[in-house]
């Protein structure tokens, strides 16, 4: 099935090589053979196939993987050496983080001699910007199309990501890795130091320091073809096997009065909506830090829930509020298209006209002095009564932004929305909205969607020398000025939803402080320990989170992956009530004598550790917080070509996996093959003889011993 997807021209110097060294082994002895060993290394990011209606992205090797001689590259200068003069091709590119650039790999991509590149972070990260991403984000599947509004379609007008160089959407026929690792790096530099360096410009001598970098994949060309396949291993198969899978996850929603789950809202019930994506991506897989682009409004949007909570009269406000994190967002808004598409078609207690008003945050965490942006759709706001419902949104905005720290300004009229779910809304159905940001027109965020949107690019970092738990509890800068603009939004959301103006409403700094060290820094804390739902735990770890959206083999619900299960156990916490039932009664909630069950949603928390500290004290959150199945539409409707909704698969592979070894000449090799061959050629002649005389050879013997008889 994956024959069409290997690559054409393999390297057939390499071929042979598992072969020959094993017979090499043979024909060598001692110290020799233990040269040849293996080292495999074990942090790697592979760069992996993505496909969506009309096109394959990202990277593969052939199918037993690509193998090449390891050359440092750490300037320009060293890049001929690969390209032109080296004597040993292919080569296996160890390349400096700062010439991991669209220009280099492009002339990676022409040349022949290059068998697969591993790349090394940059330290620092790249001074003047590095953005994997498009320029411009997510175009075609918001709200300007050719048809809607084209004077502002294509980011015409506003380029919001100039740095984008569009690497992740690039088609590469080459394997691509990021060693995540210093200390494996240094292990690769040391075997290249030791075996491969060119003497004077002169060739190495064998053996030579190798890299193999083995990233199969089995979907080729598009969605329309992997998913045609997989509907045939379906229908045909014994053993189906897909090639590839939707992108999905869970968007995750919760509401400050509950909501029936079962029923649908009364259309004269109105819901004031705040908004926040969930995911980020780089050219990696599973590699996706998304601090500035992600985390730094979803930390916000999480502290001004819990402040509404805390309200007295949160309950008995006019309006409903709802907070909403859209997954997928980054893949042509998946998540926020798939909620549209599930309240259009009465699948969602909420439907599109009980939405009163839409605020998102987009990226806020890096504010020029103290200014936070309104950005709103020019052409809604061409009709009247909309555009005076805008107004009353932004007069609520400016009045809760006093006594703060925030600075509110419009971003002119004429320009477009930035890419938002509140697009995927407005292609439905008009609706007064703003989304708020940190720039006015071009990102602040100088690494959007790149491996080095990391904590320390939105200034939270720690004095050296605290322990985890006091570093989960120090108030960065950022923490504070995040806990500024929840407040902001807490008023605003307050006031829109018919609250009295004038509440005094607290952010927590304490909470958004302990969330950016938990959703940036290390989710294996002390807190996320202790209110992770329990069969999580295996969730926390010592590293930051990564916010890259799962994949979801076609009918089966997705797992949570773990950015989202750390947030819904965060929000639980936050905004829900701790109460009192059993294990078996908080797992099935059906179970439990409780007339409002339809209205919650209940989770059995690990709990916090007891005085002793060995055993944790779980027990049972109810809280209003729901998941959604953030799938594609299109894969639903079967629509693989869909210009409507995003169309993203991840290729399946058989595995993944590098490793470095020493490799003996071309010659030796050759040698050895021929060797190896003649070998094997006469251990068959030697079996066709015995073979063919084995009447003579054995029944002799049998007949000696029927003689005995
Ligand atoms: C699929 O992705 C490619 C590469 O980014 C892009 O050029 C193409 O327009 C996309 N196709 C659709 C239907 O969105
Ligand atoms: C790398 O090596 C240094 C010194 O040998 C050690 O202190 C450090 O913990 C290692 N780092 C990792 C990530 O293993
Ligand atoms: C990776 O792990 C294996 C097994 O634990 C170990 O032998 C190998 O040395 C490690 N690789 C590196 C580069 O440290
Ligand atoms: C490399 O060149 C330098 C100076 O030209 C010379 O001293 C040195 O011996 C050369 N090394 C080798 C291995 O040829
Ligand atoms: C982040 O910190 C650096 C140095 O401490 C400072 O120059 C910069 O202005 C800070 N950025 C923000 C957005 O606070
Ligand atoms: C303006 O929008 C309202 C609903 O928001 C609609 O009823 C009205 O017809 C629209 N007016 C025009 C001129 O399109
Ligand atoms: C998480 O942290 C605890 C200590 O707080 C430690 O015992 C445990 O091994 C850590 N888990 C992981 C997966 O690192
Ligand atoms: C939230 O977490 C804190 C700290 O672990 C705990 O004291 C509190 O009871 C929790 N609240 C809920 C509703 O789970
Ligand atoms: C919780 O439930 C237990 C057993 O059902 C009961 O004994 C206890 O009084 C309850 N506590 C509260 C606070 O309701
Ligand atoms: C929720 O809605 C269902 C179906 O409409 C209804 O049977 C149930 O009583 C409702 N539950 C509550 C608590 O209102
Ligand atoms: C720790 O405390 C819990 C209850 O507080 C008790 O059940 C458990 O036996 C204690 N463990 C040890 C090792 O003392």
């Amino acid at each position: 099935m994956a024959a069409a997807g290997e690559k054409g021209g393999s390297r057939p110097g390499w071929r042979s090589l598992g072969v020959s060294l094993v017979l090499l082994a043979a024909l060598c002895q001692g110290s020799s053979v233990e040269r040849k060993i293996y080292v495999s290394l074990n942090s790697t990011a592979p760069c992996v196939r993505l496909l969506n209606a009309t096109h394959q992205i990202g990277c593969q090797s052939s199918r037993n993987g690509d193998t090449g001689v390891i050359h440092v590259v750490e300037k320009e200068e060293d890049l001929s050496w690969v390209l032109e003069t080296g004597p040993n091709p292919p080569y296996m590119v160890l390349l400096e983080g700062n010439l991991f650039t669209r220009d280099t790999l492009l002339k990676f991509k022409e040349s022949s001699r290059i068998s697969g590149i591993a790349v090394m972070y940059a330290k620092p990260p790249p001074p003047e910007g590095f953005s994997l991403d498009l320029p411009c984000p997510n175009d075609g599947f918001g709200v300007y199309t050719d048809v809607h509004g084209p004077q502002y379609s294509h980011c015409n007008g506003t380029l919001w990501n100039p740095l984008g160089s569009g690497m992740s959407y690039e088609d590469f026929q080459f394997p691509i890795f990021l060693l995540q690792d210093e200390n494996e790096t240094e292990v690769i530099k040391q075997c290249y130091r030791d075996h491969n360096i060119p003497e004077n410009d002169t060739a190495p001598k064998y053996p030579l320091c190798a890299m193999q970098l083995i990233s199969p994949m089995h979907a080729v060309t598009s969605t329309v073809t992997c998913m045609r396949r997989n509907s045939i291993q379906m229908s045909f198969s014994i053993n189906p096997e897909a090639v590839c899978d939707s992108l999905a996850g869970y968007n995750v929603w919760s509401t400050v009065k509950p909501v029936n789950n079962t029923a649908t809202m009364a259309p004269e019930d109105q819901v004031v909506v705040s908004a926040a994506r969930l995911d980020g991506r780089s050219f990696f897989w599973n590699l996706a830090p998304a601090a500035e682009s992600t985390v730094s409004s979803l930390v916000t949007q999480l502290a001004a829930a819990e402040a509404i909570h805390k309200m007295a009269d949160s309950q008995t406000l006019p309006r409903n509020i709802m907070f909403a994190f859209f997954q997928g967002e980054v893949f042509d808004y998946i998540g926020s298209s798939r909620m549209v598409y599930d309240m259009e078609k009465g699948r969602f207690p909420v439907r599109l006209n009980n939405i009163h008003s839409f605020v998102e945050l987009s990226q806020v965490a890096l504010r020029n002095s103290s200014v936070l942006w309104i950005h709103t759709d020019p052409i809604s706001r061409s009709n009247e009564s909309l555009n005076a419902e805008v107004e009353q949104m932004i007069a609520a905005l400016k009045t809760s932004s006093r006594d703060t720290n925030v600075t509110l300004q419009e971003v002119g009229q004429s320009q477009a929305l930035p890419p938002a779910s509140f697009q995927r809304f407005l292609r439905a159905r008009n609706i007064p909205g703003v989304v708020l940001t940190d720039h006015r027109a071009t990102y602040r965020n100088m690494y959007y969607n790149s491996m080095y949107d990391m904590a320390a690019s939105i200034n939270v970092s720690y004095p050296s020398g605290l322990s985890k738990e006091e570093a989960l509890n120090y108030i960065t800068d950022t923490a504070q000025s995040l806990s500024e603009v929840a407040t902001v939004l807490a008023k605003t959301l307050y006031q829109l939803a018919g609250g009295k103006d004038g509440a005094e409403i607290k952010v927590d700094v304490k909470s958004v402080t302990r969330m950016l060290y938990g959703f940036l820094v290390m989710s294996n804390n002390s807190w996320f320990q202790s209110i992770i739902r329990s069969d999580w735990k295996g969730h926390l770890e010592d590293k930051p989170p990564q916010y890259y959206v799962t994949a979801t083999s076609m009918g089966n619900k997705p797992t949570p992956n773990p950015p989202t299960s750390f947030l819904i156990s965060v929000l639980a916490n936050l905004t829900g009530q701790v109460v009192n039932y059993t294990k078996e009664e908080c797992q099935s909630p059906d179970k439990a004598n409780d007339p409002k069950r339809e209205l919650y949603e209940y989770l059995w928390v690990q709990g916090p550790l007891d005085d002793n500290s060995t055993t944790r004290a779980p027990y049972c959150v109810r809280s209003t917080l729901r998941s959604h199945l953030a799938e594609s539409p299109a894969f639903e409707l079967n629509e693989w070509d869909s210009k409507e909704y995003s169309t993203w698969t991840e290729s399946r592979w058989k595995e993944i996996r590098a490793r470095i070894f020493l490799v003996p000449s071309h010659e030796l090799e050759v040698i050895t093959l021929v060797v190896g061959i003649v070998v094997l050629l006469v251990s068959f002649g030697a079996t066709y003889f015995i073979n063919s005389k084995a009447a003579i050879l054995f029944t002799s013997t049998q007949d000696g011993d029927a003689g005995a008889y």
